[in-house]
């Protein structure tokens, strides 16, 4: 049985989907405060699709806490076209990963980022009192219920076992260390590959859907990681979600221009309103955030896309063999 550490101490920590886009950030930051990682996915042997796998590497390496990385995630358009799979994996790993923990560690503390399209779609402000006030929106039916549901395990094996869960809303990410296939990636990282595509190939303009006025808020990659990392040492966990929030976003516009000025597109933008805008604001309210991290500094949104341009520039260098 794993004992609770004194919150000082290094721990051991267990990142499943060490490898993903967020995981990997998370691991060297973990790393960096002198706590002990295992990285566990399919890659490494383990399938949390089987509670076997999970149950095991649970068994070897006694985490102090498992941060829960792992996920079916991808683009807008992979989570609608995939709706079935994504609900159904991502469910039996949230499953298997607290049914295991509790049979093999129960004083292991599980992390777990939940994303914002799991807010009601209609809210435009999102506040932790009105998660539960409304459906998610149709687009990420699947998906965002998947992440519903992550809260509703958590807060039951926390009734019934008083197993410890960290709940954190965390809102579209960009950063270096995404996929490079832009089918996968997430919004932002999106439009830096394709602008890069466009810029390479000598395009005349870049089409962007809808009127590119909707404010949506970003976190910069880096930034979920400290946080996740400080998450650690909350001993009692953080079962009622927090958002990880700035309380500002960025219109498409304005994140798209930076994208262009930075990667040296000298193309037009070509705003395309014959498709939807969606909700016209989707930023997180701060005011939970702040009051557990009044000091936190997060990313200029300007130097974060620089790095992420820089990061897919270094891809494409490397694929031409440059
Ligand atoms: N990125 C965002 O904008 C964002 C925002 C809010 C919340 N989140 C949440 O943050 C978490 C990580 O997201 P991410 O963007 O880093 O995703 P990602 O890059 O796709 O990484 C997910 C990881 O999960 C692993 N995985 C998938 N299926 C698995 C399985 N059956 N068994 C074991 N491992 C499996 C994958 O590794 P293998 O393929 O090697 O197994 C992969 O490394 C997810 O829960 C996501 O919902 C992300």
């Amino acid at each position: 049985m794993c004992e609770v550490p004194d919150r000082q101490d290094p721990m051991r920590v267990l990142v499943l989907g060490g490898h993903g886009f967020i995981g990997r950030h998370v691991v060297e930051e973990v790393r960096a405060r002198g706590h002990e990682v295992t990285v566990a996915s399919r890659c490494d042997g383990v399938d949390l699709l089987n509670i076997g796998d999970i149950s095991n590497v649970l068994t070897d390496t006694r985490p102090d806490v498992v941060m829960n990385l792992a996920a079916h995630v991808g683009s807008l358009h992979y989570i609608t076209a995939h709706a079935a799979h994504v609900l159904h994996d991502n469910a039996q790993m949230m499953l298997n990963l607290y049914r295991a923990v509790q049979d093999a560690c129960p004083s292991a503390m599980v992390v777990n980022p939940l994303s914002n399209c799991s807010y009601p779609g209609h809210a435009g402000v999102q506040v932790e009192d009105e998660w539960w006030d409304g459906p998610v929106h149709e687009s990420v039916m699947a998906y965002g219920n998947a992440k519903r549901l992550l809260y509703v395990l958590a807060k039951s094996y926390h009734q019934q076992f008083g197993l410890r869960s960290v709940n954190l809303i965390v809102a579209n990410a960009f950063g270096p260390g995404d996929s490079t296939d832009p089918n996968r990636t997430h919004a932002l990282n999106g439009l830096v590959i394709r602008l890069l595509q466009a810029q390479k190939s000598g395009a005349d303009e870049f089409e962007i859907w809808g009127t590119g006025r909707p404010v949506r808020e970003w976190v910069f990659v880096d930034d979920i990681a400290k946080i996740l990392a400080w998450s650690l040492s909350l001993r009692e966990g953080l079962q009622e979600p927090v958002n990880i929030a700035q309380g500002k976003g960025y219109s498409i516009r304005e994140s798209a221009e930076i994208v262009r000025d930075i990667v040296g597109f000298q193309g037009e933008l070509v705003f395309n309103t014959g498709y939807a805008d969606g909700a016209p604001v989707k930023i997180l309210d701060e005011r939970r955030f702040r009051a557990l991290l009044p000091d936190f500094e997060f990313e200029d949104h300007r130097r974060g896309i620089e790095k992420t341009v820089a990061y897919y520039q270094h891809v494409q260098e490397e694929n031409l063999g440059g």
